[in-house]
């Protein structure tokens, strides 16, 4: 039986791509950002689109699933001693959720800092280089929820110039900018997608400067779809819990 999809938090696809790819059925997807939630549906067009605030919305208004997946922002904000703070109210909200679904499985994505402000109760929480599952990117992002442990690819190959942003250590919209001062010129939409392993004819709404961040904010749909090819391979009784486990 194919298990459900709901995608959260959904932005223009990328977490929802990867569980596409493995064959999983998405019948729901939520962002209030009306441009990604163009492209969201230009891409899925069967799947239905919310583009509301998820703090209008009870868990009542979500669909029953087998999979939550989603990446709610963690905004960080400086106050005036510099000491970081972390608004952690989509991130409460989205646990809220979880909560009351029940879901078979969960995946939350992350930046790693976000760690300390999961819920205690949270039994998986694991943080990925994302360049040990095949996307060519040194950069590390967090997963949380209940899942299986994705099995590492063999090869890992980064791009010069990715890497070297990266060492400097910025990511997301930013990111692509910084790559663009390394090529002096302006990255292309095309450049974008490979390093963030998106189809190149994915499609993307809105102005140059929203797509670079729609892109930039995404899960790389071929880490997407590592964790879910494990959750595949669980349910079609081909591997154990146990014997993923160890693959770590
Ligand atoms: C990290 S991005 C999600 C990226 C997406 N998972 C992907 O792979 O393409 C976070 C998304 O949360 C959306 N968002 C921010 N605040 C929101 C809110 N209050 N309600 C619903 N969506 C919100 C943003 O528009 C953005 O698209």
């Amino acid at each position: 039986m194919t298990l459900t999809v709901v995608d959260l938090f959904c932005g223009c696809g990328g977490f929802s791509l990867g569980f596409d790819y493995a064959g999983f059925k998405i019948i729901f997807a939520l962002d209030n950002w009306k441009v990604a939630c163009e492209s969201y549906q230009a891409n899925f067009p069967d799947v239905e689109v919310l583009c509301e605030n998820a703090l209008n919305l009870s868990p009542d208004d979500i669909p029953d699933a087998d999979i939550i997946i989603g990446s709610p922002p963690c905004q960080d904000f400086s106050i005036a001693n510099l000491k970081k703070k972390y608004d952690t109210t989509l991130i409460d909200w989205f646990w809220d959720v979880v909560r009351e679904k029940k879901p078979k499985y969960v995946i939350m994505e992350e930046v790693p800092p976000v760690k300390r402000f999961l819920p205690s109760d949270v039994p998986m929480v694991r943080i990925y280089r994302m360049c040990d599952y095949g996307v060519p990117q040194i950069r590390r992002r967090l997963f949380a929820g209940w899942f299986v442990e994705p099995a590492k690819y063999p090869i890992n190959v980064v791009f010069p110039a990715v890497m070297a942003t990266e060492w400097k250590g910025s990511s997301g919209p930013r990111q692509m900018a910084r790559l663009s001062s390394i090529f002096r010129r302006k990255s292309l939409i095309p450049e974008a997608k490979l390093v963030q392993t998106f189809p190149l004819d994915y499609i993307l709404c809105g102005s140059l400067k929203e797509q670079y961040e729609q892109i930039g904010n995404a899960v790389p749909p071929l880490m997407s779809y590592r964790l879910a090819e494990a959750i595949k391979l669980r349910e079609e009784g081909l591997i154990t819990l146990e014997e993923v486990t160890l693959l770590d």
